[in-house]
């Protein structure tokens, strides 16, 4: 019984914790703005055919310019490397790279890719890598290993000893010790211990400190961490660390957009979800908000300077990934069939954004065929045998229509590269 009045006292609880609201006028203002572009996204719709990506170079060199202002303003000795998996299209990676950009990568294949592109300053992180993907990561000088545990780096001082190299290598330091995160990198308790074992090893030595905390709003997460990190630096003989030339502060900035979701991510969705799933999914948007990236910059430089240059002299890399990549590739899709006035079927499913992104999170579905800035109730879906292949609950525009070009502004981040070739073809990818 009283266990029962707990969960209705929790759930009271979550129900009381509002999530703001998208703000209406805001929400035309973005759908304007793609609306004045209709042309040339129909253009390229008439020309490549649906569905489609568009990649818009451009809007990715300017976030990548704004990302290095805002970070050298603070900090002389940094270096940004963008995080492949978020989106992993050769151009993309490509065009980073000839702007002046390193890559982040986590596997053997994006380290071909990485290399495909004429990279020549690349990180390799990520948990669990094989010792094939280490002796590649090997055979290119280009590339600094990150490592991910203990016995990585015995696997690491095995390989390198079997091909008679000697290779400077970072250690992934975890930033959260409970549950599933445990899985990357070792706890900071464990950071003397990891120096030690490196000491005895010939030829493996060890040159960077990398974390990376995940969809921080705020620089917060970060911050907190770095204090940590000198701390435990502080307490530890300078001996250990003199050779460390980097500290790596990963990723995860989440876009100034901020977080744009559907009722049903709210806490109060979840729960009515779970109580009672409603057949008629709810048009309201909302909206958490994200500090701007020069907030990051600044905040993330403070801590820096307080707690880690007192003790040790290094370069700072950063792996931005989604705050890159986001702005800069959209969707096309064609409506099929009309099944009623609030239901339409279209040429591709969640395959090409390889999971149920829109039950969750919310982007405008936009009508470049029948432009305006009304938005109507509609069930937007995909055509795969599942009915969680949702675009959104409602479409801006005058009508909807079979033969209608839709467009789903800005998914870049996580989704191209989550793909599938699942019933339905993979989409094409054009320039802008
Ligand atoms: C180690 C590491 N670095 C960078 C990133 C990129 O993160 P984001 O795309 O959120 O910036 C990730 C994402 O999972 C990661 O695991």
């Amino acid at each position: 019984m009283s266990d029962n009045n707990d969960n209705i006292k929790k759930a009271a609880e979550l129900l009381s914790q509002a999530t703001p609201l998208l703000e209406k006028q805001h929400l035309l203002d973005y759908v304007g703005s793609f609306l004045m572009r209709a042309d040339a996204l129909l253009n390229a719709c008439r020309q490549h055919g649906s569905p489609l990506y568009l990649f818009d170079q451009q809007a990715l060199l300017d976030r990548a310019q704004q990302f290095c202002n805002a970070f050298k303003k603070f900090l002389s000795d940094f270096y940004v490397f963008y995080a492949v998996k978020s989106n992993n299209h050769p151009l993309v990676a490509k065009s980073l790279v000839d702007f002046g950009l390193g890559l982040d990568v986590s596997s053997g294949l994006e380290l071909e890719l990485a290399l495909n592109c004429g990279c020549r300053n690349i990180i390799f992180s990520g948990p669990g890598k094989t010792e094939p993907e280490l002796r590649f990561a090997l055979e290119n000088s280009v590339v600094t290993i990150l490592m991910d545990s203990f016995t990585e780096l015995e696997r690491l001082e095995q390989v390198c000893r079997s091909l008679n190299y000697q290779v400077g290598a970072g250690v992934r330091l975890t930033t959260d010790e409970q549950e599933l995160w445990r899985k990357f990198g070792i706890p900071l308790s464990d950071l003397e211990h990891f120096m030690n074992h490196v000491n005895r090893c010939r030829h493996v030595n060890l040159t960077g400190l990398q974390f990376h905390t995940s969809w921080n709003r705020e620089p917060g997460p970060q911050v907190a961490f770095i204090k940590r990190l000198g701390q435990t630096l502080k307490k530890l003989p300078q001996k250990y660390f003199s050779a460390i030339t980097f500290l790596d502060i990963g990723g995860g900035y989440w876009p100034s957009r901020g977080e744009w979701l559907q009722y049903s991510a709210t806490p109060a969705g979840r729960l009515r979800q779970t109580i009672a799933p409603d057949p008629h999914p709810s048009t309201a948007h909302y909206k958490l908000d994200a500090q701007p990236i020069e907030t990051f910059a600044r905040q993330i430089s403070e801590a820096l300077k307080a707690h880690i240059f007192p003790v040790a002299t290094c370069s700072i890399y950063a792996e931005p990934g989604r705050w890159l990549c986001d702005d800069a590739m959209h969707i096309l899709l064609t409506v099929v069939d009309k099944k009623a006035d609030d239901l339409v079927i279209t040429d591709a499913g969640t395959n090409i954004i390889g999971w149920e992104r829109f039950e969750t999170d919310f982007a405008p579905v936009i009508n470049l065929s029948r432009p305006s800035e009304i938005e109507h109730e509609c069930l937007v879906l995909g055509s795969l045998c599942t009915p969680h292949d949702v675009w959104g609950y409602s479409y801006f525009g005058d009508r909807i229509e079979p033969g209608d070009v839709l467009l789903i502004p800005a998914q870049g981040a996580y989704t191209y590269s989550l793909r599938q070739e699942f019933i339905k073809p993979l989409a094409n990818v054009v320039p802008l």
